[in-house]
């Protein structure tokens, strides 16, 4: 038999806690005898020796929630105490437990777990498996099959949570595919691998757009786009069975600024909002010189063709310097190349105008034809540039 042993992966639940004296003890019992046995008896198909450990990260908590922890991180080697001297909000308690747990614990897998028993320990092999499975990032889904809310709850908190979730969906991603994908935008449980997703991370608080429960979907669109690759697990959230929710009256509100803040400083949509202008500049350039070179004299095609030639120079000159700016094109040949290709692509979307304007005209009559312009711009011509951009002309160089 081989002596060389595998080395073990190291996964840290983060706990943090704020007044859960009545839940921590009983949490760190639960899961040093029951769920870190099992996992170690390899049930449920895991195949990878799990060194599993608990952090809890407690906000000072007047109940004595330190001293509980404090006590049972004695008895058990694998659990550790992480004091915070006030109570700075749950992000900043995850960023200060992820970069202890990466520095001192040496994890290789982070978990974001509740403390109330709300997430059940239930699920850690199931997420522990789509680690194993080669997943980069695992979320507990309360509205995939086999997931749900607590019981009990009224119609109203039931409406609030959907609606909330689908808005938070539509805000930090549509039309894009993790609009699609992602069914529990807010959901707390999750697993994420270090190596490639936290170890790059910002952790300085200050890029935290809330430090509070918002920075869940902050994080969750910062990780996706990394390129995690993501699964979704069944969540059966539960009712907390002892202590109270630190949900705050305006925790809603600073859950929904903090999607908006995500998704307006994006690096995507920053580019896309770069892109919109410049073509905006690019038919005012377009107008102005028919306009111009019309006066000028008397050759109709020729004032098209200049003004529609100069729209396209500036169109990538402007994306070039500007939009994307992190790919610019540069050297003599390759500018000249490009250029081309770019007056190809601008050809396309020439033809798409042109084809879906007589279609739509021939279809919907003439009165309609003021209307289609916008519409063909908006959700055929906009998309195409956009796309070709992206992936031809200014295509990532890595
Ligand atoms: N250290 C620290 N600091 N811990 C905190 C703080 C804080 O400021 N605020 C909350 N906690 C701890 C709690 O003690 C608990 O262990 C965990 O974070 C979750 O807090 P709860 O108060 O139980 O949150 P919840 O049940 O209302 O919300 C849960 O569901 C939401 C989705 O509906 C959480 O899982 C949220 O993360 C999730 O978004
Ligand atoms: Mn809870």
């Amino acid at each position: 038999m081989s002596t060389a042993k595998t080395k073990k992966e190291i996964a840290v639940l983060v706990i943090p806690t704020y007044n859960e004296a009545d839940n921590i003890g009983k949490m760190i019992e639960y899961l040093n005898t029951k769920t870190f046995p099992y996992i170690e008896s390899k049930k449920e198909g895991l195949t990878s020796d799990w060194d599993m450990k608990i952090l809890v990260v407690d906000a000072n908590s007047p109940d004595g929630t330190g001293q509980v922890v404090d006590k049972l991180s004695k008895k058990y080697q694998n659990t550790y105490l992480y004091k915070e001297t006030s109570k700075d909000g749950l992000g900043a308690a995850y960023f200060k437990g992820f970069k202890y747990a990466m520095d001192e614990l040496k994890a290789d897998y982070v978990f974001e777990f509740d403390a109330d028993f709300q997430h059940p320990p239930e699920t850690l092999p199931s997420m522990l498996k789509a680690m194993e499975e080669g997943y980069d990032y695992c979320i507990g889904s309360r509205k995939i099959k086999g997931g749900a809310e607590p019981e009990g709850r009224d119609f109203m908190r039931m409406m609030m949570t959907e609606a909330g979730g689908l808005l938070a969906r539509f805000i930090l991603f549509f039309p894009f595919k993790h609009f699609f994908d992602v069914t529990d935008p807010t959901t707390g449980l999750k697993v994420t691998r270090v190596k490639g997703f936290i170890d790059q991370l910002d952790m300085e608080f200050s890029h935290l757009y809330s430090k509070k429960f918002g920075y869940k979907v902050q994080l969750l669109s910062e990780t996706l786009a990394m390129g995690a690759k993501f699964k979704e697990v069944p969540l059966k959230f539960e009712n907390r069975t002892s202590g109270e929710s630190k949900f705050e009256s305006d925790t809603t509100t600073e859950i929904l600024m903090s999607c908006i803040k995500t998704r307006w400083f994006d690096p995507t949509t920053q580019k896309f909002l770069k892109f919109g202008t410049v073509g905006f500049v690019g038919y005012v350039v377009n107008a102005t010189t028919l306009a111009l070179f019309s006066n000028l004299w008397n050759i109709e095609w020729l004032s098209w063709l200049l003004s529609t030639e100069l729209a396209i120079i500036s169109n990538f000159t402007l994306n070039n310097l500007w939009t994307f700016k992190k790919d610019a094109i540069s050297g003599i040949s390759q500018l000249i190349s490009k250029f081309v290709q770019f007056n190809i692509t601008s050809a396309g979307a020439l033809a798409i105008q042109i084809i879906a304007g007589t279609v739509g005209v021939y279809f919907l009559g003439a009165e309609y034809r003021q209307l289609l312009l916008p519409f063909i711009i908006v959700f055929l011509v906009l998309p195409y540039n956009w796309t070709m951009y992206n992936k031809i002309i200014w295509k990532k160089k890595n």
